[in-house]
């Protein structure tokens, strides 16, 4: 990734913090983009390489493009982009208010369009470019209480497939990564919310143990890199064998 121009959403915090620095330390530049800016400022202090925090909202559309123009500006033209900003709702449709669904898909759906509506004509004029989406296992299969959350991510694939299709043309590459259960400052919140206890949520997965957001950002690197030249489309998942039966 020497030298490349990355942008990474969702960098404050676990999965996208992770991203953010393995970039980082493979040689690209890296904007580290969170709305919650002390977060994506500590991501900018802790990395071993070049990385720039900027607060953005990925769910507002001039506030993405400004993030695309501050990117050309100050780390040059964007070709790596890793979609992992998103947000949860734990509740089944019945119990899930409008607004809830709403600021789930705003995140998760919006903000992933937005950031490659604005970004797919700049990487498609430099040459070409990378995009990596944050789906989750919840976007392939269902899980209870989990309603807006499931179609968010399912919305996600979707349009990582319908993306990969439109612009093979423009060398611009469009996967997505279905991660199981990770664990991240996100998972220990969610425990507290449902009432579940680590050891619970630890039982239930196949190999004994969570997925390492370390684990999911070295995915995303993967899809990134031209090591997946021939991959457009794609859905990978990792989810240590949770979706395997
Ligand atoms: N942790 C898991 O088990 C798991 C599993 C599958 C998929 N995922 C997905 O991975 C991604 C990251 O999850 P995580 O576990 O690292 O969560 P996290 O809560 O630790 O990190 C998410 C980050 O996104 C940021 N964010 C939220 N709304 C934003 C917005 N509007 N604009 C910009 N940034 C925003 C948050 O401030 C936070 O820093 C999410 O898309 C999530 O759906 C997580």
């Amino acid at each position: 990734m020497t030298g490349k121009v990355a942008i990474v959403t969702g960098a404050g915090s676990g999965i996208g913090r992770a991203t953010a620095l393995l970039f980082a330390r493979e040689g690209a530049r890296v904007l580290a983009v969170d709305v919650d800016g002390d977060a994506a400022r500590r991501t900018e202090q802790d990395a071993e390489g070049s990385v720039i925090a900027a607060q953005v909202d990925v769910s507002d559309e001039s506030a993405v493009i400004d993030m695309l123009d501050r990117c050309d500006r100050e780390l040059g033209s964007v070709s790596l982009l890793a979609n992992i900003a998103g947000v949860g709702a734990t509740t089944s449709a019945p119990d899930t208010s409008l607004e809830v669904w709403e600021k789930v898909f705003a995140v998760n759906a919006r903000g992933t369009f937005l950031c490659c509506k604005h970004a797919i004509p700049r990487m498609a004029a430099a040459g070409g470019g990378s995009i990596v989406n944050m789906a989750s296992v919840a976007g392939l299969v269902g899980l209870r209480n989990r309603a807006a959350y499931c179609a968010s991510k399912g919305a996600v694939i979707a349009l990582t497939r319908a993306l990969a299709l439109d612009h093979v043309a423009d060398r611009v590459r469009v996967n997505c990564v279905c991660p199981g259960t990770v664990d991240s400052p996100w998972v220990r919140r969610l425990l507290d919310e449902v009432g579940e206890s680590l050891d619970a949520l630890v039982a239930r997965q196949p190999m004994g143990r969570l997925g390492t957001a370390e684990e999911i950002a070295a995915a995303v690197h993967y899809l990134a890199s031209d090591a997946a030249a021939f991959m457009t489309g794609s859905a990978l998942v990792l989810d240590g064998g949770l979706t395997a039966g």
